[in-house]
């Protein structure tokens, strides 16, 4: 491919924040009198906020209103900026900084394409901001992935046609909505899981300009 973008998903790709996710939702489930595992959270990763909710209380069996619900996922999203607020640089995943910096050094332009209205919390805390052309985040979309509109605006704000750009995904949705956007998609994690992914691997260190040419 003629590589011109890449557009980076954030949780879980240049940082692991699925477990304050997780520990958070966790909190939500024991309130409300449930058991919520770390395997029944795999389906919420990549997932809108309130689209998470739904897949939590259907895990529990329960049936709340719209302004209850809009309750809980303000209570979760609290407990989850107490965690990201005490972020640091270190915990930016292994490769992520050799990476972008590989890229933009050959003329390659970078995005964040998140579901994540929290993204920019999450950029600032640990400091990499300045490392993307673009970031378009849960504030700028209306549809949440696996629906293509977070990478097509990315590809749209940094100026690239779609099939000259790749996405890097850690959730299956947004394997779905890179490939929806007409974009090649390298998958981090497990093989079997993102196996509609162009490429799999366990995280960025080993990603070369050249392999990504190749997709
Ligand atoms: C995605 C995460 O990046 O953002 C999901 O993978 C999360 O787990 C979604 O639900 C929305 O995040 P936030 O921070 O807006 O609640
Ligand atoms: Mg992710």
């Amino acid at each position: 491919m003629e590589l011109k973008g890449c557009i980076f998903d954030l949780d879980g790709v240049i940082v692991d924040t699925a477990k304050y996710h997780f520990l958070a939702w966790k909190r939500l489930a024991d309130e409300l009198g449930f058991e919520f595992t770390e395997e029944n959270n795999e389906a919420l990763k990549g997932v809108s906020r309130m689209a998470s909710l739904e897949i939590l209380l259907s895990v529990g069996g329960i049936k709340k209103s719209t302004a209850e619900k809009e309750l809980l996922a303000t209570r979760k999203n609290n407990w989850y900026v107490e965690f990201i607020s005490k972020m640091t640089p270190e915990e930016i995943l292994p490769g992520s900084v050799e990476l972008l910096r590989r890229l933009r050094s050959v003329g390659i332009h970078t995005a964040i394409g998140s579901a994540s209205k929290n993204a920019g919390m999450i950029l600032d805390r640990i400091g990499i901001s300045q490392l993307f052309d673009v970031i378009v985040d849960g504030h700028k979309i209306a549809h949440a992935k696996p629906d293509p509109e977070v990478f097509l605006k990315g590809a749209e704000e940094l100026g690239i046609a779609p099939s000259c750009c790749v996405v890097f995904e850690d959730a299956v949705a947004g394997v779905e909505a890179a490939l929806a956007g007409g974009m090649k998609c390298v998958g981090i994690g497990d093989k079997n899981r993102l196996s509609k992914a162009d490429l799999v691997v366990p995280d960025l260190t080993d990603i070369t300009i050249e392999k990504l040419r190749k997709l």
